[in-house]
């Protein structure tokens, strides 16, 4: 135990790298992207370009491909880790890890600034493992091999990547003396589902988890369908009833003017799309993805997550929509909006509505295997057009695109879901479950305290892992408050694992 005051968590034995964090990260974070609305949804964003800076370093790791089965020649990958000691001050410093998710890690780096905000508080190592088959970490040596087909597909499940980073912690607390330190987990939106399943799996790797935005109860019948378009429609209309009523009936409109060859010239002029329309689907889908980003982002203060934005960025689109309060034309008015959205900075010469710079669909794949999230949208309380989710469907697709058959009911399985307060508040302890209301993604969230170690920590204008963000000057009291609660946490997690691992750090 005494070798971690020379070689425990201080020292990581390599110097660090300064980089500038200049992240090209595109679509990946979009959660729902084939799981919200219909099948052949994908959700694109732009990159966003990205400020603060944070020393770390940047290793590999060689992880097993498959975890869960002997093979007499198992395939190995290399791990992108994120890894920084600069602010490991002490001897029993904790490691704060954040679970990666969807998405290249150095995003998820950038964009969880309050984790960075602890770790100099706490004087944490902090850790930024990669999610396999997102960024670098990519299996069979290229994306291309990775992502060839199902076969190749097959090792990118959320089982695996939290053995991925069971045993990337294991071996790096070997390789530093560290084995004694105690580990809290950290995670925004799938990110969040893992650390809290992390943490539920495996209780002697983690002693506590901040599970941010954290959706693990969107599956299966554990929320009604519709949750996720009724909180999006909910955060319009909260902001004006007329701006929700223009956007529920452009949709008829929009199907209307793209039945003829001329409607479709005339939304390729209006909408100053980069290249003409051959049908309205990807219209709509553009839209689509603008509402959802919108509610998920609707932060108090100026951001740029998905998109560079002014505070409260649905207020500002409806705004815009119901300027034209004259003009009868409704899809003016819409272009208005999405002009906020997609157009802030004034910088779009045009709208390119197939753009996709990242080209990994991996959520895609998940979503077509074990993350099946049921959506519907209900037309009593939603501004997208009615539908319901139907599985045959939905198998077809994933058939198609895949060749496999999702398993609607694993999560559940695996994980658990039903009856959480009933299971868990008897074994489970240490997850803080935050989520902001105006989050479409808080609906599948846990909204209720479990235990008095398993809370709920929720805000009415919140939005999407807002909590994970750095602190800024606008922040409202209500999420100086919820980061403090967050925080009481992680410091009763820290001073119960000393008092019983008393000596842990330097006195033994
Ligand atoms: C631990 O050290 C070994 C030997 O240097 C190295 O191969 C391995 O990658 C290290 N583990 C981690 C997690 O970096
Ligand atoms: C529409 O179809 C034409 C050929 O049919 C194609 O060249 C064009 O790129 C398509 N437009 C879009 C927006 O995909
Ligand atoms: C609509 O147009 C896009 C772009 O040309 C095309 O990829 C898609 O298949 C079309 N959808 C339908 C339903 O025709
Ligand atoms: C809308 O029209 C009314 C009456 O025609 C007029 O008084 C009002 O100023 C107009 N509003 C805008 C925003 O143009
Ligand atoms: C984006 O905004 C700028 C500044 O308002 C404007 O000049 C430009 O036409 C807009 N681009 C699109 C595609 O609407
Ligand atoms: C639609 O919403 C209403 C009111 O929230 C609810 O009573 C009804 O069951 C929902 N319908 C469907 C199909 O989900
Ligand atoms: C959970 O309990 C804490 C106090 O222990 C309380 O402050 C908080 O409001 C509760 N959360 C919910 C969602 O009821």
């Amino acid at each position: 135990m005494a070798s971690l005051v020379a070689n425990g968590c201080l020292n990581a034995g390599l110097g660090l790298l300064f980089i500038a964090l200049v992240a090209n990260h595109a679509a990946a974070w979009s959660l729902g992207r084939l799981s919200t609305r219909l099948l052949s949804h994908p959700h694109r964003l732009r990159p966003a370009s990205l400020a603060t800076a944070d020393t770390y370093d940047i290793r590999y790791f060689t992880q097993l491909v498959d975890h869960f089965a002997y093979h007499p020649h198992p395939s190995t990958f290399q791990q992108r880790y994120l890894i920084s000691t600069e602010h490991c001050s002490e001897p029993n410093s904790p490691i704060f890890m954040y679970c990666g998710n969807e998405g290249k890690i150095e995003w998820f780096a950038q964009n969880t600034g309050f984790l960075w905000e602890l770790a100099s508080t706490f004087g944490a190592l902090v850790l930024f493992p990669e999610h396999r088959y997102y960024g670098e970490s990519m299996p069979f040596g290229s994306q291309e091999a990775a992502y060839k087909d199902a076969d190749s597909l097959a090792y990118l499940t959320s089982e695996q990547a939290l053995a991925d980073f069971v045993s990337l912690l294991t071996d790096l607390k070997k390789n530093m003396s560290a084995e004694a330190c105690p580990v809290v987990l950290f995670g925004g939106s799938y990110g969040g589902m893992l650390a809290a399943w992390m943490r539920l799996k495996y209780p002697h790797i983690a002693i506590g988890a901040i599970a941010s935005s954290a959706p693990i109860l969107q599956f299966e019948d554990l929320v009604p369908t519709d949750t996720f378009y009724r909180i999006v429609s909910e955060d319009f209309k909260g902001e004006s009833s007329d701006c929700f009523d223009v956007i529920q009936q452009s949709w008829d409109v929009l199907d209307t003017v793209g039945q003829s060859e001329e409607g479709l010239q005339s939304l390729t002029n209006k909408f100053l799309l980069c290249s003409q329309l051959n049908n309205t689907s990807e219209l709509e889908n553009w839209m689509y993805a603008a509402y959802e980003y919108l509610a998920m982002v609707n932060y108090p203060y100026a951001a740029n997550f998905t998109m560079p934005l002014p505070a409260f960025p649905v207020r500002e689109v409806c705004n815009a929509i119901n300027a034209g309060y004259n003009n009868t034309d409704i899809l003016s008015r819409i272009f208005a909006g999405m002009s906020v959205y997609y157009n802030y900075t004034g910088s779009a010469t045009c709208f390119d509505l197939g753009e996709n710079i990242d080209g990994i669909d991996g959520w895609d794949w998940q979503a077509c295997t074990e993350m099946v999230m049921p959506m519907s949208s209900n037309g009593s309380n939603s501004m997208f057009p009615p539908y319901t989710f139907d599985l045959q469907q939905y198998e077809a697709y994933c058939l198609e695109q895949y060749g496999v058959k999702p398993m609607p009911t694993w999560i559940t399985q695996e994980f658990g879901g039903h009856s959480i307060k009933k299971v868990l508040e008897n074994f489970g302890s240490n997850i803080v479950f935050s989520n902001g209301l105006l989050d479409p993604w808080s609906g599948g969230g846990v909204l209720q305290n479990i235990s008095s170690t398993l809370v709920a920590v929720i805000t009415e204008q919140g939005a999407h892992h807002l909590d994970l963000r750095s602190s800024t000057e606008d922040d409202p009291q209500w999420l100086i408050e919820q980061r403090q609660v967050e925080i009481a946490h992680i410091k009763s997690w820290l001073s119960q694992y000393q008092d019983q691992h008393h000596g842990y750090a330097a006195s033994s």
